[in-house]
């Protein structure tokens, strides 16, 4: 029966770690700590809300009262609160130093001053920096860091910190670097969730450059389960990365593969300007994870993705809600209207 703070549990991957563990751990209690910026949306856990397991509570991980004040009682921290659009960080890099540096080292001296059991940190693949098209190089737990956008940087330099307190202070972490997710409850400015609603409303779908870009995509089921096993057999200090493709699939076949479940031509994309200093690949050998802990996907990409579209297909409020509102303005500002 532990008490388990999850920072950033109203966004996509913490909905959906929190969904994964009430029902997996049901004797567990969850404190979602959230500050509800515009990724954070308390519909995610709408199902959830009355369960006596679980409580939200307010708070920004910058402010140390607030955060000292959350951590009494926490056996495990699982921290996801991060600002996590890389085109975002393009615009805006300060409030991403500000939540994924500073946010991480303000829950790292609280974790160790209330003696936390462990503190999980989520981190990406995106602070390996990129790899070459057309090549079999994998990111793995020994590659060096090389951070290219404000977004990485900012989780590199988290990462680096977590670490820091586990050798300096003894804090009992471990860390994972994954892979892209995707899955329900994505928000729709990433690219699967905004290919999917864009055609649901009759709109082309935009795609950077010659969308020869690759990532790995990692459904956040197979994710949340991930962390699960790190955090009851993971050792303690140790890393692990989280990918999910044995093979790669770039973005324009993604737009593809999405167009053809939902009976579409590919005459619905459009290619659009290219992201600055855009990643070109990343690809992530999950042997460490698979050979310790006996962790794998629980099906392929094609299943999931199949799967993902049906969810926003039965979830149209959800989504219309969010490209309604306050994202209408960066949507429109970002591709035109
Ligand atoms: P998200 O943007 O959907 O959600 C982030 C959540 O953090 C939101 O609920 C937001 O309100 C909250 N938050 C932001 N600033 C905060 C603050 N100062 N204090 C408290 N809460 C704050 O992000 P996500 O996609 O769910 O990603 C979760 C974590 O996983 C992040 O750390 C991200 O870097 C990492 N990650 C994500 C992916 C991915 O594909 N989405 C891949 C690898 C790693
Ligand atoms: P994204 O979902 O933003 O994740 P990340 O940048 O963290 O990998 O983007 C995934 C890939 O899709 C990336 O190569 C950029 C590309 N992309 C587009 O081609 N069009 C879009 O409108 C968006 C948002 C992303």
């Amino acid at each position: 029966m532990a008490k388990i703070l999850v920072t950033g549990g109203a966004g996509f991957i913490g909905s959906n770690f929190i969904h994964y563990w009430l029902t997996n751990h049901p004797n567990d209690t969850i404190v979602n700590f959230d500050k509800l910026t515009y990724a954070g949306n308390l519909e995610n856990l709408a199902d959830v809300e009355k369960n006596p397991q679980y409580l939200f509570m307010y708070g920004d991980i910058t402010n140390p009262e607030m955060v000292d004040n959350v951590m009494k009682g926490v056996d495990i921290v699982v921290h996801f609160a991060a600002e996590s659009h890389v085109d975002r960080s393009i615009k805006e890099p300060a409030a991403f130093v500000k939540t994924n540096v500073l946010g991480t080292q303000i829950l790292l001296d609280a974790a160790l001053k209330h003696s936390v059991k462990r503190f999980h940190h989520v981190s990406t693949d995106e602070v390996f920096g990129a790899l070459p098209l057309n090549s079999s190089e994998k990111f793995n737990e020994n590659t060096a860091y090389d951070p290219r956008s404000p977004y990485s940087a900012s989780k590199a330099g988290s990462d680096h910190l977590v670490r820091a307190y586990a050798e300096t202070y003894g804090l009992p972490i471990t860390i994972t670097n994954c892979a892209n997710n995707y899955g329900p409850y994505h928000f729709p400015e990433k690219l699967i969730p905004l290919a999917i609603t864009n055609i649901l409303e009759g709109k082309k779908v935009p795609v950077y450059g010659d969308g020869l870009y690759v990532r790995d995509w990692l459904y956040v089921e197979d994710h949340c389960r991930a962390i699960d096993m790190v955090l009851s057999n993971g050792k303690i200090g140790e890393t692990y990365c989280v990918g999910s493709m044995t093979q790669d699939v770039n973005n324009l076949e993604v737009i593809k593969k999405i167009l053809k479940i939902m009976g579409k031509t590919e005459g619905e994309i459009e290619f659009v300007k290219d992201r600055p200093g855009h990643d070109r690949r990343y690809a992530i050998d999950w042997t460490k994870i698979h050979n310790e802990l006996g962790w794998e996907p629980m099906a392929d990409f094609d299943t999931w993705l199949a799967k993902t579209v049906d969810w926003y297909k039965e979830n149209t409020k959800w989504w219309q809600d969010i490209k309604n509102g306050e994202y209408k303005n960066y949507y429109e500002e970002h591709y035109g209207k």
